[in-house]
């Protein structure tokens, strides 16, 4: 019997997988079929296939051409199937011609034409892409750009900013460059509002009454009341409002969050996450009320981020201490939060002015997890015990500090698909802490 194995990402079924699929079968008696995971995929650059791998797997499984299908889920894997099935025959489309050749040395490579006219990126681009549109200043702007370049679906046609903190060759690329917020929402399907804090509650609200779906950069509001109407109005008109985080979105993040919650490291006891960032502030950035982005705003929502959905979201007390560096500017160089739960205690310290080591510690009653600096934006971590024999490391892709995975989500949160990464609770309970701060309440200054 001659065994035949091809693989792919068979993203939207269409004639041109069906046509390979039959000529790969007619190689030999029987096929294996190896479809690509999804974070597989990821790797090699695509993103935001638009099927998940089970409806995929089960689009080739209709065909009745495969004997067999499998799941292809690490570079490196093709060799270890062609061993473990007996593979005689490996086969892909000629778009792949010469990658595979190194496997000639365990079985016959074929390269099968591939059908012209027709690929699953072309499916994808014929769907509208969403027409998005950024308001703010922050420097994040110039990631987000280039990261929205590696996703499907997406395009960014304008930007609402003074200048300041934005590349070039960014501007370069986008059509609409504006002062004028009005204007940029009347041509946009979607908003990412990268605004001063301050301004997100009415740069948001304008964005949702006017139709616009919107990503916002947490916080969404400086207080739970406003966040809380925003969050009704999405949900009154039909809209989707995300809050953006982009460290929810890091593989390793998520995993790590994952393992702390299975149980891993036993009960946990104590959550303690440090974000600092020592830079000159630009007080001629500021909004109207010449406030900044002060070290609370800028970091809280990431740094609160493990410890709310660790612990949850309502802690029994709450205690805010600060370092102000400038009243005027309401701009805190330094600021420490710590939370009290029935069975566990956190901390999450923020600094602009002051810094620190940037890990994360999850401490439990078996071990600790252990996110080296800058935890935020890392692809790996450790689980540790007190037998360091049984450490465990951990290390996954990091592509664009979470952005890319952010703006998939957004898109398929608004073609009704996938789950919040962020949920509506947490974005809320952010925007207490918040409040909090600069209202005053649990506040200490620091002399
Ligand atoms: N294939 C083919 N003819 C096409 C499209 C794909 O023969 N018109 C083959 C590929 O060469 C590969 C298999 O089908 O062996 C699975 O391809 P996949 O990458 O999943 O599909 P594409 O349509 O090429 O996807 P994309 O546009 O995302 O690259």
């Amino acid at each position: 019997m001659t065994k035949v194995i091809t693989y792919g990402t068979y993203d939207l079924l269409h004639y041109g997988h069906i046509k390979l699929l039959e000529r790969a079968k007619a190689l030999g008696d029987y096929l294996i079929v190896g479809v690509t995971a999804d974070d597989f995929d990821r790797t090699r650059g695509k993103i935001n296939v638009q099927q998940t791998l089970m409806e995929r797997v089960e689009a080739v499984r209709q065909t009745g051409i495969a004997d067999e299908i499998i799941v292809e889920e690490y570079e490196g894997q093709k060799i270890d199937d062609i061993k473990k099935y007996g593979v005689d025959i490996f086969t892909v489309g000629s778009d792949w011609r010469g990658k595979f050749d190194y496997l000639n040395e365990f079985c016959k490579v074929v390269y099968l034409d591939r059908t012209q006219g027709i690929s699953s990126s072309e499916i994808r681009a014929s769907k509208s892409e969403l027409r998005l549109g950024i308001v703010g200043e922050s420097s994040v702007i110039n990631k987000f750009v280039r990261e929205s370049s590696y996703v499907n679906g997406i395009k960014i046609i304008g930007i609402c900013s003074n200048n300041k903190n934005c590349e070039s060759n960014v501007f370069e690329k986008i059509k609409l460059i504006t002062d004028d917020y009005h204007l940029l929402i009347e041509n946009v399907d979607a908003v990412y509002v990268v605004s001063h804090p301050t301004r997100h509650y009415s740069d948001v609200k304008e964005a949702l009454l006017k139709g616009k779906h919107v990503l916002c950069e947490s916080p969404v509001s400086l207080s739970v009341s406003e966040t809380e109407e925003l969050y009704s109005l999405a949900q009154s008109k039909g809209l989707i409002l995300v809050d953006a985080i982009k460290t929810a979105y890091s593989t390793a993040y998520t995993r790590m969050i994952l393992l702390a919650k299975s149980g891993k490291i036993g009960d946990i006891v104590s959550v303690d996450s440090v974000c600092t960032s020592l830079r000159d502030i630009d007080y001629s950035n500021s909004d109207q009320l010449g406030r900044v982005w002060n070290s609370i705003s800028s970091w809280g929502p990431t740094a609160l981020l493990p410890i709310f959905q660790l612990l949850g979201e309502k802690p029994d007390s709450t205690r805010i201490i600060s370092r102000i560096g400038n009243k005027e500017h309401s701009y805190d160089e330094f600021t420490k939060l710590s939370f009290e739960y029935a069975a566990a205690v956190a901390s999450a310290k923020v600094g602009k002015g002051v810094k620190s080591e940037g890990e994360l510690i999850i401490s439990g009653t078996k071990g600790y997890i252990y996110v080296p600096a800058p935890w935020w934006k890392t692809d790996y971590f450790e689980i540790r015990f007190e037998n360091e024999r049984e450490n465990k490391r951990y290390f996954y892709q990091l592509e664009g500090e979470g952005i890319r995975n952010e703006i998939v989500s957004f898109l398929r949160l608004i073609e009704h698909k996938g789950i919040r990464t962020i949920s509506e609770s947490l974005s809320i309970a952010i925007s207490g802490i918040m409040e909090d701060f600069h209202t005053g309440k649990t506040v200490k200054e620091l002399k």
